[in-house]
């Protein structure tokens, strides 16, 4: 179990670190240690502050990370807004009207750049504030890699392309994170991020009404979960209304996700496919990673 556990808390290093992502950076955590020693502090009091007043801070946080790391590495390109010359990655229709935390990573910025003028970068923020809210939120932590440079360009055709979607099969998903040199057992302990934050109806309506053309709900949903999400999302309602990813604890980074996906309590279908798709790799994987400690 111990060394299960070790790779499994790599893979979320590995991620988070950025390490997978192309860069030619030699990226380590004392990188700030002589010259903002505050950092860490200031990015961890901020979380704290403004997760009092919104408690699925954390959770968007994390996501934002990952949607900066997805698309040309993490380089904080996911903060760009539009210029003459960029298409900011905001307005991809993964991440439009859905996206949130930018103005905690705007605060975040200013009173690093108060406390150090001008040293850290908007990249390495994005990382130290998803492992901040991972600590905050009961996750585990990790020694976060820095030295990150800022990207000056965006890209949004490739956030498009690069993000995986939420009716994605398991092969899809799987080729998704193989394009970010990520492998099955990244894919599934990153995913075990579905365990706080919310999602919008509109990515659950065909599961709960009509799933893939059949007429009929998602056969791999469990049948009273199912009964409750058609409450939260009635079949003309609006699918801008949001469910929490796990009902039990909605605000912690804890490995209920993977007990979910065996009680077929999965929210989105690519959740779901880790489990429920017959012969999988990764139905072990979610046992395992079910009983790991971190
Ligand atoms: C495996 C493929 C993935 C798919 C298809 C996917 C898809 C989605 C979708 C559709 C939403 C809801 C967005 C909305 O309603 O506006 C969401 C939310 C979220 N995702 Fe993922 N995601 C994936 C992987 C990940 C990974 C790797 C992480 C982080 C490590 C992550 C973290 C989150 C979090 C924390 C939320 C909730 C955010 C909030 O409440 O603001 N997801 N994801
Ligand atoms: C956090 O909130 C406390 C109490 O409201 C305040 O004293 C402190 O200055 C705040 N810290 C930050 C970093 O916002
Ligand atoms: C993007 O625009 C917002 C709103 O005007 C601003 O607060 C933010 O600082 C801008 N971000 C960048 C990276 O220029
Ligand atoms: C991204 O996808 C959206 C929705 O499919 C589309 O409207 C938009 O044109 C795409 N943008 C780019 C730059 O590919
Ligand atoms: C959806 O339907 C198609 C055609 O009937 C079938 O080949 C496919 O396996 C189905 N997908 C799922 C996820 O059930
Ligand atoms: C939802 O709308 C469809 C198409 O307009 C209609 O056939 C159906 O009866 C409606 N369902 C409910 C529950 O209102």
């Amino acid at each position: 179990m111990k060394s299960i556990s070790l790779i499994a808390l790599c893979c979320v290093m590995v991620v988070f670190g950025g390490l997978p992502f192309t860069s030619n950076a030699q990226l380590d955590p004392l990188f700030y240690v002589k010259t903002c020693p505050q950092l860490h502090t200031i990015v961890q009091d901020i979380i704290r502050n403004v997760t009092r007043q919104d408690p699925r801070m954390p959770a968007s946080l994390i996501r934002l990370h990952f949607h900066d790391c997805f698309v040309q590495g993490c380089d904080a390109s996911v903060l760009l807004n539009n210029t003459a010359t960029i298409e900011s990655e905001q307005e991809a229709a993964p991440n439009i009207n859905s996206l949130r935390g930018f103005n905690v990573v705007n605060r975040i910025k200013l009173a690093v750049d108060n406390a150090c003028p001008n040293l850290v970068s908007c990249a390495d923020i994005l990382t130290l504030a998803a492992e901040k809210s991972s600590v905050m939120t009961g996750g585990p932590s990790w020694p976060v890699p820095l030295g990150r440079r800022d990207s000056l360009t965006a890209n949004r055709a490739l956030a498009n392309k690069s993000l995986p979607a939420p009716f994605f099969s398991l092969t899809q998903l799987k080729s998704a994170f193989a394009a970010q040199g990520l492998n099955t057992v990244d894919l599934v302990t990153l995913s075990g991020a579905h365990t706080f934050g919310k999602a919008r109806c509109r990515f659950i309506t065909d599961r709960l009404y009509n799933f893939n053309n059949t007429g009929q709900p998602d056969p791999t949903l469990n049948t009273a979960y199912l009964q409750q999400l058609q409450i939260q999302c009635p079949q003309n309602g609006s699918g801008d209304v949001r469910v929490a990813f796990d009902p039990i604890t909605p605000g912690r980074l804890d490995k209920q996700f993977y007990n979910n996906l065996q009680v077929k309590k999965g929210l989105l279908q690519s959740d779901q496919e880790l489990f429920s798709t017959p012969d999988a790799d990764t139905i072990s994987l979610v046992n395992t990673l079910h009983e790991i400690n971190y």
